[in-house]
């Protein structure tokens, strides 16, 4: 869709079109949560990619096509805002998207590494992430702006995007690949565990769990539905409180995982 297609369906629609949340998968759905929550007045078309999920060990090239194209579908959809509700996504794919579509806010994820550096009592903390969220520009300069304040534990939750992709957040065989991910980080000193991927807040119980009582997890989910809220206000966007928001599950898989993003949704 052409920026000038964008710009006349806002004008035509405005403040009632929907806002766009993509992901690789079913891991977004913790940010869909997040916005359907706060923002109760909202459209929300949510596309979780699901044909090529997982993204995190994926070529930066195929990450960013993949994000472009559904960024397209999201646009073409009229949508008004686009939440790139994948970490990974963001990493590779935002400040192109920000270039190519001036107009269009778009609300990207990243490690959630400053409220964890700043509250840390013991001066370590863990970030939890995609192997390519963690070479991405943005946790690099984060790690340089608090990595002299603080020591940061870098762990790949190996298998944990598959595990929820599969809907196996509860299977003893999870656990073992939580625990494998997460107990250097409480070893190393950790006091503070940062969610930096979207799927892993579905895991947030065994991480809990295995991470013992003294470590809190921190995931960006309620902080970007702020950031969302602030937006919509700023470009004049927000929905009347009058509207009856609708809410849409789109996929490059097929309709069955449609239906699998619409229960992970609504089946709290
Ligand atoms: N949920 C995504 C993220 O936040 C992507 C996970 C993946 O597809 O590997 O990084």
């Amino acid at each position: 869709m052409s920026i000038v297609n964008y710009q006349l369906s806002i004008v035509a629609n405005g403040m009632s079109n929907p806002i766009g949340i993509f992901d690789s998968g079913l891991g977004g759905i913790s940010v869909w949560q997040a916005l359907y929550d706060a923002l109760p007045h909202e459209s929300l078309i949510y596309l979780g990619d699901g044909a090529r999920c997982p993204y995190g060990s994926r070529s930066s090239e195929e990450v960013r096509q993949f994000t472009e194209e559904a960024v397209e579908r999201l646009l073409a959809e009229g949508c008004k805002l686009i939440v790139l509700a994948c970490n990974t996504a963001t990493a590779v794919a935002i400040k192109g998207l920000r270039e190519k579509y001036p107009d269009v806010p778009f609300v990207g994820l990243e490690p959630a590494v400053k409220p964890a550096a700043l509250t840390t009592k013991s001066g370590v903390i863990g970030v939890l992430a995609t192997e390519r969220s963690l070479q991405g520009d943005h946790f690099r300069r984060n790690e340089e702006k608090y990595g002299s304040e603080v020591k940061i534990l870098k762990g790949v939750g190996e298998g944990f995007v598959e595990a929820v992709e599969r809907n196996e957040e509860h299977m003893p065989e999870t656990e073992v690949l939580v625990r494998k991910a997460v107990e250097p980080l409480v070893e190393g000193g950790a006091d503070k565990i940062v969610l930096g991927c979207t799927h892993y807040p579905f895991l947030r119980d065994v991480i809990a769990r295995v991470a013992g009582d003294g470590v809190e997890i921190i995931d960006s989910s309620e902080a970007v539905a702020r950031r969302v809220g602030v937006l919509l206000d700023e470009y004049g966007l927000r929905a009347e409180e009058s509207a009856m928001p609708e809410y849409r599950f789109l996929t490059f898989a097929d309709e069955e995982y449609a239906e699998r993003l619409r229960e992970k949704a609504f089946n709290r």
